[in-house]
């Protein structure tokens, strides 16, 4: 029998300069997609794999998000107050009790791979996942794509990353998976090429935010020279993990919005706006009034 995956690492310290002044004062993974804050969504979809400890790695403004996620005293006793029992639910509610948060700090931005190194001492020798809370996915009616990755991870027992297939103009923008496919979702990794040119790349096979990771990877990490941007490369450290071991490319089944750039984000508002059941059809209505 395998190890389970029961911890969530949320790299949440990045500097957010594409979307500042909004991230001035408070981290991107707390800008709302209609009413919700980013970071929710994404614990929700690691609690939905059954991870139940959530480790999230903390820059500077590093306090919305544990107060996000904490008992807000005063709210819920003025809540309770005005007898809103439904507006109550929706601020107690944040997480389930079973699941439980742990914060670290990552004093400098050095990068996504400097992040997720961060949490060595709490995630220790078990295998981990990674969410980046501005890839936000919608699964529709599929399981959430955490839970997609956790399958595929009990079937194969090595790392698994997140991948999606972009267009031949986008693949200068991401990490892009060398390998074999073994089934139309699934690839062997035989190398990982950061950001390469039209012409150089290997596939269109791009790397996302999602990661399940062997704990070998801090090994990696440690050894990991800063790469581009100065930064310490999550991708560079698990394309050294190749050279002692298999890693696998998943394409998950699922709608991603790049809500790190300002157009990913609004178009993620519009689609969830659309869905969801209080604003959906006056929503619907001012759209067409803007096009009729
Ligand atoms: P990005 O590459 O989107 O960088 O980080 P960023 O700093 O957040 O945003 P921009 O480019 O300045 O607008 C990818 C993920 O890695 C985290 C970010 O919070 C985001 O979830 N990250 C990045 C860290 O936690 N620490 C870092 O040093 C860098």
């Amino acid at each position: 029998m395998g190890k389970k995956i029961k911890k969530a690492v949320f790299p949440v310290a990045g500097l957010g300069t594409r979307f500042l002044p909004a991230t001035k004062a408070n981290p991107k993974e707390m800008l709302p997609v209609v009413d919700k804050p980013l970071i929710q969504y994404a614990a929700e979809e690691a609690v939905s794999a059954g991870i139940d400890v959530l480790i999230f790695v903390n820059g500077r403004n590093k306090r919305s998000i544990p107060d996000h996620f904490d008992k807000a005293y005063e709210l819920e006793s003025e809540l309770e107050a005005r007898n809103k029992e439904k507006l109550l639910a929706i601020a107690r509610d944040v997480l389930p009790p079973r699941v439980s948060c742990i914060y670290i700090r990552q004093s400098e931005a050095l990068g996504l791979g400097h992040a997720v190194l961060c949490a060595k001492p709490v995630v220790g020798k078990d295998p981990f996942t990674v969410i980046l809370a501005d890839d936000l996915i919608d699964s529709g009616d599929q399981p959430s794509c955490t839970r997609q990755m956790v399958d595929v991870y009990e079937k194969n027992h090595c790392s698994v990353i997140g991948v999606q297939n972009v267009s031949r103009e986008e693949v200068s923008s991401y990490g892009i998976v060398d390998g074999e496919q073994i089934t139309d979702k699934l690839w062997s990794v035989n190398a990982l090429v950061e950001k390469p040119s039209i012409e150089e790349s290997p596939s269109t096979i791009a790397i996302v935010g999602r990661y399940i990771l062997e704990a070998s990877i801090f090994d990696q990490l440690e050894t990991t020279e800063r790469g581009a941007g100065g930064e310490i490369q999550l991708t560079d450290a698990i394309a050294r993990q190749l050279e002692s071991g298999k890693v696998m490319a998943y394409e998950f089944s699922g709608k991603r919005f790049d809500c790190g750039n300002k157009l990913g984000y609004l178009q993620a508002n519009v689609e969830y706006a659309l869905k969801h059941e209080e604003v959906r059809d006056q929503f619907k209505t001012y759209l067409h009034s803007l096009i009729s």
